[in-house]
């Protein structure tokens, strides 16, 4: 399915980032070697510094060569480069809005459908809207107007509510594109369609079949130079509250009524909002932070969290597990456990389904696992018990593993599918407000808690596996912590 794009401008705040530089230019860049761009598209950077249209023509030409190492096609670059121009935004210029919307009002260069792309600090962007509304520059009449934020969209759930009471007074609900960057992977998007363009999964997912759920995302990067915003931020506030429970909510929501935004994200709404609040009372039940120790990763000795932050009384977590309950027929006594690291021993994210146990059981170890594979491979995979061919009556676990990715397949960056999908006016894989709320209100109360609870927090060694003190947030004994374990035998 693709949708019509109009003829629109792009408006890139923060156009000499890093996010602009590493995933926006060349992300468009490569919609435009797809074809995928319509031809009257303009992108205009907006940025601090003054810059002549040369120098930032040069400038990007300088970002796709960073990132196209092998080259690309010299027809479509000079198309692309021609659609690019730049504003200088400096923050002391209090005319610095009026002079953009001046810019943007040359018709004969410009088409008026505008889309905002703010790649600025979080505290920017109710200004920004602000300024841009001042200007007259939100108003959708003949044309639409439409705003990207970034992640994050507060920092608890006060904070979510003032950005959006800010930014509302001047933006529709459609006008607003919160970014989830996960959602635009193609391996999230194919949980929806797997689970329900398939007549076999369906009947078994759910109370009845699954034993548990588990939703991993784990690094083996450290924090790197982004000491400052981790130690304000946390591993449970950086990727739990956002990709993993977005990862979680498509895994576990009832089949949309249909394929529009709406009826995706109403899906997503409803099953995120019936999460159980995490009980703080009995908070070590159910969470689990940890800090990575000096270690090694890949033959190579790294330091530890504290080390990097030059900060030996941080609490702040780079493990973070949590236990979830989902209020619904479907998940009722069905735990969900959520945990993502950095530096542990694999890269790896993925959703791991255990069954429950079969009537007839050879041995007591036997289990049903499906995986989902969401990267580095993109795979489904089922653990079935298989006869050991012999005398005997011995049973051994097989794989059924298949690729959801074959080499021949386009790989699309996140960012470059979100980016369609905002100039298409589609925002099905954007974030929702009531989304954003839901799942600062779960994780609210254990970040609270944890900041509070200046305890030394647990230590694992870079490199290792989980921290055997995380178990203490399994419901039953036979749970563990599951891996991207490739199974013996014939492949
Ligand atoms: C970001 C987090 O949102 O996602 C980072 O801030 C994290 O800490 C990153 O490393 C992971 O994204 P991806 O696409 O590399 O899995």
């Amino acid at each position: 399915m693709t949708n019509k794009i109009d003829p629109c401008t792009l408006v890139l705040f923060g156009a000499s980032g890093n996010l602009a530089r590493v995933k926006l230019y060349p992300g468009l860049f490569r919609l435009d070697l797809l074809g995928r761009l319509p031809d009257d598209l303009k992108i205009i950077g907006v940025g601090r510094q003054i810059v002549d249209l040369d120098a930032w023509r040069a400038d990007i030409k300088s970002m796709l060569d960073t990132k196209f190492k092998k080259g690309y096609d010299q027809a479509v670059f000079e198309r692309f480069i021609a659609r690019n121009f730049y504003h200088a935004n400096p923050p002391t210029d209090p005319d610095a809005f009026s002079k953009l919307k001046a810019t943007l009002s040359d018709e004969s260069v410009f088409p008026q459908n505008l889309a905002y792309f703010l790649s600025v600090r979080p505290v920017d962007f109710a200004p920004v809207v602000e300024s841009l509304a001042n200007v007259g520059l939100t108003q959708e009449d003949k044309y639409w107007r439409r705003v990207v934020i970034e992640k994050p969209f507060g920092t608890d759930l006060p904070s979510a509510k003032t950005l959006q009471a800010a930014i509302t007074k001047h933006l529709k609900e459609s006008q607003i594109y919160r970014i989830d960057h996960y959602l635009g992977k193609s391996a999230l998007q194919n949980i929806l369609l797997q689970r329900f363009t398939n007549t076999v999964l369906e009947p078994i997912w759910n109370n009845q079949y699954i034993d548990h759920v588990q939703i991993t995302n784990t690094e083996m990067l450290g924090v790197g130079d982004r000491t400052q915003f981790y130690d304000s931020t946390g591993a449970l506030r950086d990727m739990l509250q956002s990709h993993i429970l977005q990862t979680l909510a498509l895994t576990a929501m009832e089949q949309p009524k249909d394929l529009t935004p709406e009826g995706v994200r109403d899906a997503k709404i409803k099953l995120l909002e019936e999460i159980r609040p995490i009980p703080v009372s009995e908070l070590e039940k159910h969470a689990f932070r940890a800090q990575y120790a000096a270690g090694n990763i890949n033959g190579e000795q790294v330091p530890g969290y504290l080390d990097e932050l030059g900060n030996k009384d941080s609490v702040v977590e780079t493990y973070a597990a949590l236990k979830l309950f989902i209020d619904n027929p479907r998940w009722k006594g069905v735990p969900f456990y959520i945990r993502t690291a950095k530096r542990l021993h694999e890269a790896d994210t993925r959703i791991s389904i255990r069954f429950k146990k079969a009537p007839l059981q050879i041995n007591d170890q036997d289990q049903n696992w499906l995986i989902i594979g969401i990267q580095p491979r993109e795979c489904i995979k089922l653990e079935v018990q298989s006869k050991i061919p012999g005398l005997d009556i011995q049973t051994r676990t097989i794989q059924l593993d298949a690729a959801n990715r074959w080499e021949s397949d386009d790989s699309v960056d996140a960012y470059e599918a979100l980016l369609l999908n905002l100039m298409q006016g589609d925002n099905s894989n954007y974030l929702h407000i009531s989304e954003a709320e839901a799942q600062w209100r779960l994780v609210d109360p254990v970040v609270k808690a944890w900041a509070e609870d200046k305890r030394p927090v647990h230590q694992y060694p870079a490199g290792s596996r989980d921290p055997l003190e995380s178990k203490v947030i399994f419901e039953a004994e036979d749970q563990f912590w599951r891996y991207s374990i490739e199974l013996g035998g014939d492949k």
